[in-house]
């Protein structure tokens, strides 16, 4: 078999040893077990703005007495926690699962008391729970390497009546719109010119350099683990765990998914119900930028609702009412 032709020609150099699928998903695994210990701190829309937008998409959801869900790829416990505070007694049970098992030590730390909430790193395993009438997920199917057969292999674990919660994607509508695309490439330019004023790039730059950063950490322990046989940069491991999301550094700087493509793709099992779009300053967040870009941002967005560059949305099994 030769290997090479499915791989992006930015991979060859570090001469990768397995297939690209068992790549992405070893790469993501070993960083997101590095990146598990920072992840609450480091990320500021877990406080400050996926709350909001959890609360809007589980308002979406029909009334029901029983809910068994399946929380795929949960990190930290983010989505689990909205969903148990929002629909309290109607969650009868709940599977975390997540391949890292650090993030899942973070998880059950956090909401290991609650008796509803089992905990897993093993998917056939999760099945034992199911099947499960609701699927979350917040973030995660950016970094899967095959996202159609993932959500496909999903469906025996869902009931025929199963809703899907899908939290904080990249989108690609914004980079469609050339008044999005404009901004953010101001945006970028101001961002690299005043980047020296804020101390978290000095310790960004000093971890690189020190190789101390999880993308460093992920490159030296997946070439000791003969994932590739020369030392992969920073660069190539971050494109491999945002998989889907194309880096800044590509001619082609489209990030993310379609949502009508994922409507075309997946109609067979999912019936899009709701979606909304946001942050208008593209790949960076809204949260620490100054008022004059969020004034800009927000124009953006009255104008153009449905251009934001990350979404959420909530599917049902086109059979559920
Ligand atoms: C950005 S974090 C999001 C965590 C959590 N859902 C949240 O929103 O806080 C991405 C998560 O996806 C998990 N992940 C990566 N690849 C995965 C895969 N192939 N299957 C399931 N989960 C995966 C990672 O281990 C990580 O916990």
């Amino acid at each position: 078999m030769n290997w090479f032709m499915e791989f992006p020609s930015w991979l060859a150099p570090f001469e990768p040893l397995v297939p690209l699928k068992s790549l992405v998903e070893e790469i993501n695994t070993i960083y997101h077990s590095f990146d598990a210990k920072n992840y609450d701190a480091e990320h500021l829309e877990i406080r400050q703005l996926w709350p909001g937008l959890w609360a809007e998409m589980i308002q979406q959801l029909p009334q029901r007495n029983s809910w068994r869900v399946l929380d795929f790829g949960c990190g930290t416990g983010f989505e689990a926690e909205q969903l148990l505070h929002h629909q309290g007694s109607s969650i009868h049970f709940l599977m975390a699962y997540d391949p890292s098992r650090e993030m899942l030590a973070r998880c059950h730390g956090r909401l290991g008391n609650d008796p509803r909430v089992n905990f897993s790193d093993d998917l056939v395993r999760a099945r034992a729970g199911g099947p499960y009438n609701l699927l979350i997920t917040n973030s995660v199917l950016h970094h899967l390497a095959d996202v159609e057969e993932t959500i496909y292999g999903l469906q025996s674990l869902l009931s025929e009546d199963a809703y899907w919660l899908s939290g904080n994607e990249p989108s690609t509508r914004f980079y469609k719109n050339a008044l999005c695309v404009q901004l953010f490439q101001h945006y970028t330019a101001y961002y690299e010119r005043t980047k020296w004023f804020r101390p978290s790039a000095y310790v960004g730059k000093l971890k690189s350099l020190l190789g101390v950063n999880s993308l460093s950490a992920t490159a030296r322990l997946a070439h000791k683990r003969r994932l590739f046989a020369a030392l992969p940069s920073d660069t190539v491991i971050a494109r491999l765990v945002d998989f889907h999301v194309r880096h800044l550094i590509d001619a082609d700087s489209e990030r993310g998914f379609d949502l009508s493509v994922m409507e075309s793709v997946f109609k067979q099992h999912w019936l899009l119900r709701w979606s909304k779009t946001y942050s208008y300053l593209g790949a960076f967040g809204e949260l620490s930028a100054r008022r004059t870009w969020l004034n800009k941002a927000h124009l953006l967005q009255e104008k153009f609702p449905a251009d934001g560059a990350n979404f959420c949305a909530v599917w049902s099994r086109p059979v559920s009412n």
